[in-house]
């Protein structure tokens, strides 16, 4: 009977350019539940943020997250929809991140959204969090559509996307071992940093000279377009740690502006190479770490120099947000993609 009744209405969303979704995403620290029309209109964005939980552990633990989550996500989705002004009965889908993530996190997540949908009788629609960062940018901006080259640079991804349509999304290059935002959490941590690293980093970067050489073997852009940043966090770890053993002063600024200098450069060069090799001529940021504002600023200096244009969104869809999911399920229903049913199961790691 669900299945039914929501495969119909899921055809019909298929005209209709001003769908209202519901986005639910909790994939990692972040319990969020969003009101979209249209797939580019926000009308709610609630994030309830589970930081300060985590931040005496000095890094996310799963089940903590997962608990949270729980205690979270009612409230949060009741939000969303008197935020936007409109009711569970207005909605005309329900959208939820089922990977990549925390398992236990994402199932909290699935799990509501499941069972939202039921008792409402609509359809259901699972977004991939990777693509849902991506759909962050058809917010920001409202006439963007593909093809342009994505970077998606998170906590957990490291990742440049050619996205020759709405749905079609094919892996340019992207790291091969630590993400780029774990890396600056690592080095956050090395350095005595409060979880979460990045925003720290880049705060104490701003006063510092990027005089220290870390990536030593580093010989610039690769011809698969692979980046690597396990080397690069290890090295500024080590080199943190020899000075402590030699009972010198750590010169924390300095650290912040080399490591984030080298970690950027090579990532802009990858992903001007990356536009230049697909013949594209814009290029979108995505993910926690693209609200970094010296890799933003190098971006766009890349772009002026190469001829092609950078589209950033604002730090809030930059983080881990779920109107965003709303965004990507629009554009997934608008071609007849994404329709899930009652068993849709979290994946914790999902491959392009
Ligand atoms: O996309 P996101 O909110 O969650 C994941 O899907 O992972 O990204 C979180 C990551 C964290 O590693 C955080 O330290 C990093 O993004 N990040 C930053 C900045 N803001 C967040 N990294 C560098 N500079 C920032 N300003
Ligand atoms: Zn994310």
């Amino acid at each position: 009977m669900y299945t039914t009744l929501a495969q119909t209405q899921f055809n019909a969303l298929q005209q209709k350019p001003d769908a209202l979704i519901l986005g639910v995403e909790s994939s990692c620290d972040e319990t969020a539940a969003a009101v979209v029309r249209g797939g580019r209109e926000v009308l709610s964005n609630v994030i309830s943020s589970q930081i300060e939980i985590h931040r005496r552990f000095g890094g996310v633990v799963p089940e903590v997250a997962s608990r949270n989550h729980t205690l979270a996500l009612p409230a949060v989705i009741d939000e969303a929809l008197r935020a936007a002004g409109v009711t569970a009965h207005d909605l005309d889908a329900v959208a939820v991140t089922y990977g990549a993530g925390l398992i236990g996190a994402l199932l909290v997540g699935v799990s509501a959204a499941k069972a939202f949908a039921y008792a409402l009788n609509k359809p259901l629609i699972a977004v991939n969090h990777i693509e849902a960062h991506v759909a962050a940018n058809y917010i920001a901006d409202k006439t963007l559509e593909p093809p342009f080259v994505a970077l998606v640079a998170s906590g957990g991804h490291t990742l440049l996307l050619d996205v020759a349509a709405f749905n079609a999304y094919e892996k340019l290059g992207g790291t091969l071992d630590d993400a780029l935002g774990e890396a600056f959490d690592k080095v956050a941590r090395v350095l005595g940093l409060p979880y979460p690293g990045g925003p720290n980093v880049e705060r104490l970067a701003k006063e510092g000279t990027p005089d220290i050489r870390f990536y030593k073997h580093c010989k610039g852009v690769r011809e698969d377009l692979a980046l690597s940043y396990s080397g690069l966090k290890t090295a500024v770890v080590n080199h943190v740690h020899t000075l402590k053993q030699k009972g010198e002063e750590i010169p924390v600024a300095d650290i912040c502006a080399s490591f984030t200098q080298e970690a950027v450069e090579l990532l802009v060069k990858t992903a001007a190479e990356a536009v230049r090799r697909s013949g594209r001529n814009k290029l979108v940021l995505a993910g926690g770490v693209a609200s970094n504002g010296y890799l933003r600023n190098r971006l766009y200096e890349e772009g002026q120099a190469n001829e092609f244009s950078v589209l950033f969104p604002p730090p809030v869809l930059c983080t881990d947000n779920a109107a965003m999911v709303a965004a990507r399920a629009y554009f997934m229903a608008r071609e007849g993609k994404g329709l899930a049913g009652l068993d849709l199961n979290a994946k914790s790691h999902i491959s392009f």
